[in-house]
């Protein structure tokens, strides 16, 4: 999913010159699916399917205004066992839906659903990829964009796939997502639970709210988990000397920056200074969120900071700095950040204009580096004022999003959730675990659990078991493995 937001933002612009970068922002579960050359079940080809008659609005539905547009999905029927077998659906969220997805040997859902002879489906979102409602991206057209369409998308696609392929009525259907899909696989259960005997919802922050300083802090744990005080503290020191060189106006630090820190534009603006220093973290971001995949992440970051190189701390940040952005590191936000989200032509590729405008109108999500109780609390420009409601406001006329933010918490009730048969896994090193259930929360529903993996990043447990898997993947394999079975138990 939910990834890194602003610094994705930033990171597409500078893509033309920093191809590696771009690459590292791929998402995490198409990761999982290509590793070791991405293997499938079998030869089969998988083409993409239409539900041709997809509700626009379904909070009009009933009214008479019908209007209807196409969603994509591929199915998978080679476990199949036929009627009265489960049907296993896989939750898209801000990506483009995969023909692979269903056949991928390396995805945890699939190896399960040859255990229960399930049936597999995938369903695209709305507004993502193919899936497209509307003929452009204009704000106006974006109202109806929202998770609560989504759901319903899902209920609407299910009967129209159960009258489709002849399933009876009675087949158990279980929903899996990680990331924002693992919030959709959490809240699809919520919202109807009638209709899905159960769900898996991985690395879902279900917990909402503007000011999400806490996903710095988690980076931070996780800098400390791998390479102890020193590397904290060393990127504590060298932080606060790049925002005193941020935030000076004096010649020799300016030429300093630009030396160091090589920023693609000249600093005009506190905005400005908000863009770079988020585009710096945002490369922490990364090597956190990703860290059980890329191949520079917390603990090669931390060797670098603890290196006996003769470096200043300054000069330590800068070097890993430049490893994310080798041509220069953006410094406009009119660039980066609104003239970046603002296109409103129609995009079957591109996911952020339509990712950011659902944290503006629903989920909040603001990644700051201020209030936070870590080494990033140094890059002050970075707060909520400038990430989260300017930039809402100048993309999107967006001027108040709280009522929005906390309606759809008070509807969805945050952690304190009310739902049965859902099964939460997540990771301590997951920088969105601070908002997902781990093992201090309580979950009111005692036939929902929690599966709160030590050392572990973003959607690790959806990778299919591995030989090289930590006695802690093992037990949390087991446990989702585990619940999925009581689900489907008549
Ligand atoms: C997925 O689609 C691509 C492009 O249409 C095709 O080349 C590939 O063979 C498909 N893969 C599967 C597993 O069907
Ligand atoms: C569903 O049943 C109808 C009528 O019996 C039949 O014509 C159709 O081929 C079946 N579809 C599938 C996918 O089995
Ligand atoms: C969470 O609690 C479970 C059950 O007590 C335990 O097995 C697991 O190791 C805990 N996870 C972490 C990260 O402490």
């Amino acid at each position: 999913m939910v990834r890194v937001f602003l610094a994705a933002v930033a990171a597409a612009l500078v893509a033309i010159d920093a191809k590696p970068f771009f690459l590292n922002d791929r998402d995490i579960v198409e990761r999982i699916e290509t590793q070791d050359g991405g293997h499938l079940e079998s030869a089969q080809i998988v083409n993409e399917e239409w539900f041709e008659q997809q509700l626009l609005d379904h909070g009009r539905d009933g009214c008479g205004d019908g209007q209807v547009w196409k969603q994509r999905y591929f199915t998978n029927s080679e476990f199949y066992g036929g009627p009265g077998s489960p049907v296993f659906l896989y939750i898209n969220g801000e990506n483009v839906a995969r023909n692979t997805t269903v056949v991928s040997k390396n995805l945890f859902m699939n190896i399960l659903a040859k255990k229960h002879n399930a049936l597999i489906v995938s369903l695209e979102h709305r507004y993502y990829g193919k899936s497209q409602p509307t003929t452009d991206l204009s704000t106006s057209n974006l109202k109806y964009l929202s998770a609560d369409n989504a759901l319903a998308d899902i209920a609407t696609f299910q009967d129209y796939f159960t009258a489709n392929r002849n399933l009876s009525s009675n087949s158990p259907w279980v929903a899996f997502g990680g990331s924002y899909p693992g919030m959709l696989s959490a809240w699809t259960k919520f919202s109807y639970p009638n209709r899905f005997v159960g769900s898996v919802a991985s690395s879902a922050p279900i917990e909402l709210h503007p000011d999400y300083f806490e996903y710095m802090e988690v980076v931070g744990y996780g800098l400390k988990y791998f390479g102890g005080e020193e590397c904290v503290n060393t990127l504590s020191e060298g932080l606060k000397a790049f925002h005193a060189l941020v935030a000076s106006e004096k010649p020799e630090d300016v030429a300093q920056l630009k030396k160091l820190f090589n920023p693609c534009a000249p600093i005009k603006s506190d905005l400005d200074r908000m863009d770079i220093e988020s585009n710096v973290m945002g490369a922490y971001q990364n090597f956190a969120q990703n860290n059980d995949w890329d191949t520079y992440v917390l603990k090669d970051a931390c060797a670098d900071l603890n290196a006996k190189d003769g470096l200043t701390p300054l000069e330590k940040v800068a070097k890993i700095n430049a490893r994310s952005y080798p041509a220069c590191t953006g410094s406009s936000y009119q660039n980066d950040i609104v003239d970046a989200l603002s296109n409103p032509a129609r995009d079957t590729v591109g996911i952020m204009r339509q990712w950011i405008y659902q944290t503006c109108t629903e989920f909040g999500f603001g990644q700051t580096a201020k209030k936070s109780k870590s080494p990033f609390s140094a890059l002050e420009y970075v707060n909520v004022e400038r990430v989260y409601y300017q930039m809402c406001k100048d993309v999107y006329g967006i001027t108040d999003p709280d009522p929005l933010i906390a309606a759809k918490k008070a509807h969805f009730q945050g952690l304190d959730i009310d739902v049965e048969n859902v099964v939460f896994p997540s990771g301590t090193i997951d920088p969105w675990s601070a908002l997902a259930p781990s093992n201090s929360t309580h979950l009111k529903n005692p036939k929902s659990s929690v599966v709160y993996i030590e050392g572990t990043s973003h959607c690790r447990d959806m990778n299919a078991p591995r030989a090289t898997d930590s006695g802690h993947i093992v037990w949390a394999h087991q446990q989702i493995e585990n619940s999925v079975a009581k689900f489907l138990q008549k």
